[in-house]
């Protein structure tokens, strides 16, 4: 088997507002694992993305750089991982218009975010939310990404980033790597507390349903505690009960045990035992993280120096990826 060295990982997060629980167990544990194993991982952070929908300025700079400096407290690992901000890499915006060229109008109507997020924001359907995706495979194809790691949400347009790519290498000959998304087992697609049918986001109307990745120990029990259920009273892991269901993801997710074990450990106890026990481990696996993130914060010109380096080291990739995309299409190069 070829070692993990060879391969490479991309993904991306929005910084449209703090990160929830469900960003930091669907995408962000994952990463730090890939980084440790031994692949290339790069991250960025998706403010292209963001403006999709309208953003208040003031806000998303305070949000980009809040989560620029969340994900180093996290354990980005900047010797081995590349981290950077989108926007910093014009290559983004310049392959992703070479990339509309190559994607039809009938896919890009087909993905199911846009047909949300248009419901969601009908007054502002712009252009942008329609070719989100072209964006996205951008992101993706400039680093010759093998692997993506991200959340079940998104695996829609990791597979259309497949096959523009290998669309745009059967037009011309083999130019980009042909990624494949990889969801986790547990935590793909963490609910909303109050509404357990629902995906947990920082954009739901009801803060009660959604966790912040910077709520202090008192919020975060509050709310698990206000967590929807059933009336069973029993911790049984079942698609009938979507909101015990959901509970036992991320308590799994946290702790590393097993559906059945944790069956085993609340036996006989109500959902007084359980919900607690779950604000617990969340309260436990961030408070190091939230301390980390105060920290990092202070320091505002380390948090530009990386930076800046990391989008020096990330435009250079991203170049030769261009490159050799436009030297195939047919551009007259610049001498
Ligand atoms: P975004 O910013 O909505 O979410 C970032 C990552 O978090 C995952 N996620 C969740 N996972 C489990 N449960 C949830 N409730 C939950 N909410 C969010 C998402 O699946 C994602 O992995 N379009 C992307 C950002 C992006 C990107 C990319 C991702 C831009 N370019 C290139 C991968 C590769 C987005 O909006 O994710």
């Amino acid at each position: 088997m070829e070692s993990n060295e060879k391969k490479r990982i991309l993904s991306m997060y929005q910084c449209t507002g703090t990160f929830t629980l469900g960003n930091y167990l669907g995408a962000f544990k994952n990463a730090l694992r890939f980084q440790e194993e031994g692949y290339q991982c790069a991250y960025a952070l998706a403010d292209l993305h963001a403006i999709t929908v309208r953003q208040e300025p003031a806000q998303l700079r305070k949000y980009t750089q809040d989560a620029y400096a969340f994900l180093l407290a996290m354990g980005i690992d900047l010797s081995k991982t590349l981290f950077f901000i989108q926007s910093h890499v014009p290559q983004h915006a310049q392959l992703a218009w070479i990339l509309n060229c190559y994607t039809q109008f009938g896919e890009l109507s087909r993905m199911t975010q846009f047909k949300d997020k248009s419901a969601k924001h009908a007054d502002n359907i712009n252009a942008g939310l329609f070719t989100y995706p072209c964006l996205m495979a951008a992101d993706i194809l400039l680093y010759q990404a093998d692997f993506v790691p991200v959340g079940a949400d998104q695996k829609q347009h990791v597979e259309i980033a497949r096959d523009i790519a290998e669309r745009f290498n059967g037009i011309y000959s083999p130019t980009f790597t042909v990624p494949e998304p990889i969801i986790p087992q547990h935590g793909a697609r963490v609910m909303s507390l109050q509404d357990p049918t629902r995906k947990m986001s920082k954009s739901d109307g009801n803060n009660n349903g959604c966790i912040s990745v910077l709520d202090d120990p008192d919020t975060i029990m509050r709310k698990f505690k206000r967590a929807i259920t059933d009336s069973e009273a029993c911790v049984r892991y079942s698609d009938d009960k979507p909101g015990v269901k959901n509970l036992m993801e991320i308590y799994s997710c946290i702790t590393g045990k097993s559906m059945e074990e944790i069956e085993g450990e609340f036996a006989g106890k109500g959902y007084g035992d359980f919900k607690p026990a779950v604000a617990e481990a969340v309260i436990g696996e961030l408070r190091p993280i939230q301390e980390r993130f105060k920290e990092i914060l202070q320091d505002k010109d380390y948090l530009q120096r990386c930076c800046r380096e990391n989008a020096e080291k990330a435009g250079s990739i991203a170049q030769r990826t261009v490159s050799k995309a436009m030297k195939k299409i047919g551009f007259l190069p610049m001498k």
